[in-house]
């Protein structure tokens, strides 16, 4: 037998609570109204149980609003980062997954080959730090330069720059894949100042070394002062060794595979 359904709430209580948007505790004051009154509750504990279900609730909500806002192409975890097949030492893992460096505003770059966990690490870092309650955005390098270019074309670059750092962390992964025309390259050498400025932190995942980042940002010159806003505060991680599609053949028998 089912319990049978408390009485629903006074009609004006349903409606102030509408009007104040605590849809948790409009839902849930019905039923507690009861527990409350046979359990014989005293009134703050009913008080507090319905303040925190809401609190709860708006968490959970905004949440997913900056997960969606946050905009990753595929959802990973810390959780499911193979630390043992990874290069990335555990101390340095533990570090990054404290989510410290965010709120010290320090930036993360991530370099290694392909298929080494670099979009991994970037996309479940990004998530943990919106489950912390921070404000993420990930961009792929070429996306965030079309988005910078955008600006251009209507004279909005600095608000367009603005608007993004009203992140804690911009995630921009795939740095150097495509090589930067001069206007490219000093749109994204503008954010990164802009970012460093701002004091937000920025994840970097790149398959080229740092001494190579002049190969795709045009200009040497550009390399050299974009580099010298990165590292100012951050922490470089080597994703290096064999990729992780080679090792998981690997650990089921195949052992003749190479690296392509
Ligand atoms: N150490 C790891 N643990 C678990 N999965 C991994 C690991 N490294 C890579 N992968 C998985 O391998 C695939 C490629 O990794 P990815 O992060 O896209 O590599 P990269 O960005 O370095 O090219 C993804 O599906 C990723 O989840
Ligand atoms: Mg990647």
């Amino acid at each position: 037998m089912t319990a049978p359904s408390p009485p629903p709430l006074a009609a004006d209580l349903t409606e102030g609570l509408k009007r104040l948007k605590m849809a948790a505790m409009r839902r849930l004051a019905p039923e507690l109204l009861v527990t409350a009154k046979t359990q014989r509750w005293n009134p703050e504990e009913f008080l507090r149980t319905l303040v925190e279900a809401e609190i709860t609730a708006r968490d959970a909500s905004n949440a997913r609003t900056r997960l969606r806002q946050a905009a990753f192409p595929v959802t990973k975890t810390l959780e499911d980062f193979d630390l043992a097949t990874s290069s990335i030492p555990v101390a340095t893992f533990d570090y990054l997954a404290s989510l410290e460096w965010v709120r010290a505003a320090e930036n993360v770059c991530l370099i290694g080959p392909a298929w080494t966990g670099k979009s991994h690490m970037l996309v479940a870092l990004g998530i943990a730090a919106v489950e912390a309650g921070h404000r993420v955005r990930y961009f792929t390098a070429a996306d965030l330069v079309e988005t910078l270019y955008r600006g251009l074309a209507d004279n909005s670059v600095g608000k367009v720059i603005d608007t993004l750092l009203c992140n804690d962390l911009v995630l921009v992964d795939e740095l150097g894949f495509a090589p930067l025309d001069d206007t490219g390259a000093q749109l994204l050498f503008r954010f990164v100042a802009a970012a460093a400025y701002e004091r937000r932190s920025l994840g970097i995942g790149s398959h080229w070394p740092f001494e190579s980042w002049g190969r795709f940002l045009h200009e040497h010159t550009t390399a050299v002062s974009m580099l010298d806003r990165l590292l100012h505060h951050c922490h470089t991680v080597v994703t290096d060794g064999d990729s992780y599609r080679i090792k998981q053949v690997r650990g089921r028998g195949g052992t003749n595979i190479k690296p392509s």
